[in-house]
């Protein structure tokens, strides 16, 4: 990712930013290494940690949204806050930059309908639209071409840009009662009687490097993976050998294809089972306008497919409608073609982040952007 100079230059402490006042980010992990350092980590990892001492912890403890710039460089400004000598100035400089994100400068609290009032999503977006350097809608086909063209390799993709959930709890951890994602996942998927009897063919869509499934061979006994086949569809072919030798290894009787889960490459009734972990979001999004909804008619052909399923779920349009709004045409059609691949009685399970009030709304992550799955659409 390129970056701007500006993006690296501390903040000059002006006098109209002396008089702003100071919130922390919320939601912040801080460690305490010793009995006095703390590390927090800004929110771009390439910038080293920001170690505190006791006085650092303090200014920071301070960012209670009554105090304002000036207070606390007057209070911290000159004082050593961390080990490596930098002073409050110095961190005041820098901590309300996007690329540190530890807290906001404003006249007014961020307030909105999110998080405790406070519109930190709203600020995490524009922070993140600096990562990407796009700004607003990237069109429909932007997430399949960064799938098909612009991942040539497996290295680091999910450690640094898909960062997903399960890809963090590809090991065993203590947050998971020592379990793994994949583990977990198959013990309630056992629970809830999926395995009973077992299915004979899974597919796994978006399978990442094959972690989940390793570790759901790794729960299930010999016996429950007998007779299984494991089918893997990724739209992005570096990821499918790093699949096949994990899954295969842990005792699948494993097969993989490059292929588009809105049009599944699968015959009528054919699959038990389908697994689909934090892949949702990275599926084609329609940017519509009211226009378009209230008239029923689309701008192009992929905004009355967009249409005509929104017409077809019989999907109410409040009388506020947005003058542009997002819709999952993507996860729509994939879930259509698992009506369509599933034999009766078949399952699938789909895991992603999403909303299910209003519409969707992009997220932004380094080199792409997904949407968040409006589930009461699905
Ligand atoms: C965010 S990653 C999730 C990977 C893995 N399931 C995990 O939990 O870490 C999304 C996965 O879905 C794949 N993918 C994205 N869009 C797809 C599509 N339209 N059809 C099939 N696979 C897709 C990506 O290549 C990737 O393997």
């Amino acid at each position: 990712m390129g970056e701007t100079p500006v993006l690296q230059e501390p903040l000059s402490l002006t006098d109209d930013i002396l008089a702003l006042r100071v919130w922390r980010m919320p939601d912040m992990v801080i460690y305490q290494h010793a009995s006095d350092e703390w590390w927090l980590t800004p929110l771009d990892d390439h910038l080293p940690l920001v170690r505190l001492n006791r006085m650092g912890i303090e200014l920071l403890n301070s960012l209670d949204g009554h105090v304002t710039v000036a207070w606390l460089l007057e209070k911290y400004g000159k004082w050593v806050c961390g080990p490596d000598g930098e002073t409050g100035r110095w961190h005041l400089e820098r901590w309300s930059l996007p690329r540190y994100s530890l807290c906001y400068f404003g006249s007014e609290p961020p307030t909105g309908q999110h998080r405790s009032a406070a519109k930190w999503d709203l600020l995490l977006q524009q922070i993140r639209e600096g990562w990407s350097g796009a700004q607003g809608f990237e069109g429909a086909d932007h997430l399949a071409t960064f799938h098909r063209q612009d991942i040539t390799t497996q290295e680091g993709h999910f450690d640094q840009i898909e960062t997903t959930v399960s890809h963090l709890f590809r090991e065993p951890s203590e947050a998971l009662q020592g379990l793994t994602y994949g583990r977990v996942l198959a013990k309630h998927l056992r629970r809830l009687g999926w395995w009973n009897p077992k299915p004979r063919c899974i597919v796994e869509v978006g399978g990442g490097l094959g972690y989940v499934a390793q570790e759901l061979a790794a729960e299930l006994s010999p016996v429950e993976k007998d007779g299984v086949r494991y089918l893997f569809l990724d739209i992005t072919s570096p990821f499918i050998p790093s699949q096949l030798k994990l899954a295969r290894k842990a005792g699948w009787h494993g097969s993989g294809t490059q292929g588009n889960a809105e049009w599944l490459p699968l015959r009528d009734a054919t699959v038990d089972l389908v697994i689909d972990n934090e892949n949702l979001a990275d599926m084609t999004p329609v940017q519509l306008t009211k226009q378009e909804a209230l008239s029923g008619k689309g701008a192009t052909p992929l905004h009355q497919e967009a249409l005509d399923w929104i017409r077809r779920i019989r999907l109410p349009l409040e009388p506020d409608l947005p003058e542009e709004f997002l819709f999952n045409l993507g996860p729509i059609r994939f879930v259509s073609e698992l009506w369509r691949v599933l034999k009766p009685g078949g399952r699938a399970v789909l895991i992603e982040f999403g909303i299910d009030n209003g519409w969707p709304a992009p997220v932004k992550l380094p080199g792409h952007t997904e949407y968040e799955v409006q589930y009461t659409h699905l």
